[in-house]
């Protein structure tokens, strides 16, 4: 049996040209929280291979821009309004270059997950530091009131990674969209209106 077809969300993608299933967890994230609005640029970090800026580059509209960030190749997409970095997110360069190129930004998503090792502890601390690093950027490059989504997977660090979103964000939200597998341990952390410390 193939498993892989087996799955609803796979199969929805497929049909309805999205590059990833998880085009859908996105779009329940938007349908419940409304991050987007037309022409805003949107930082999406761990990209590849592109479901979440597709659906993102259609919410901000033809005036408005993804830039599409993974350390693996994105193919080249059809939507003018994604353009891709090929960077890793803990690449020295990259604050600056968004700075200099694109300035402030209103949307940081990040569905950046590590290769998962079979060691559940290790792959949840290796998730965090790549949460961190997210939250990091979102600090920095994000417009006052901007919005922050990020993976995580629930563990020990969860509550304290938590936290410090809130310290930076007026509204916090934990949600586990309905395309999520019911068996994996990822959650998403929505901050809303980041307040800015000048
Ligand atoms: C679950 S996939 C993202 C799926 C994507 N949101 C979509 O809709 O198609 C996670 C991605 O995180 C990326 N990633 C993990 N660590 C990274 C890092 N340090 N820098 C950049 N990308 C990273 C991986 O290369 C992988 O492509």
């Amino acid at each position: 049996m193939n498993f892989v077809s087996d799955d609803y969300y796979y199969l929805k993608a497929k049909y309805k040209g999205y590059r990833s299933r998880a085009s859908y967890k996105l779009l329940e994230i938007e349908q419940k929280f409304s991050i987007f609005q037309k022409n805003q640029i949107v930082l999406d970090l761990g990209a590849a291979p592109g479901g979440w800026s597709q659906v993102a580059s259609k919410k901000v509209g033809k005036n408005g821009k993804v830039l599409a960030i993974d350390k693996a190749y994105i193919s080249p997409f059809k939507e003018e309004n994604i353009e891709i970095i090929n960077k890793d997110i803990f690449d020295e360069e990259l604050k600056d270059l968004i700075e200099e190129n694109y300035g402030e930004i209103d949307v940081l998503l990040s569905d950046c997950s590590p290769n998962i090792s079979g060691d559940y502890s290790r792959d949840h601390f290796t998730q965090i530091y790549l949460a961190n690093r997210a939250l990091d950027l979102s600090q920095s490059l994000l417009k006052s009131e901007g919005c922050f989504v990020c993976k995580l997977f629930q563990g020990k660090e969860l509550q304290d990674f938590t936290n410090k979103v809130k310290e930076s964000f007026e509204a916090i939200k934990l949600f586990k969209p309905k395309s999520s597998r019911k068996k994996s341990a990822e959650i998403y952390i929505i901050g809303l209106k980041l307040r800015k410390h000048n």
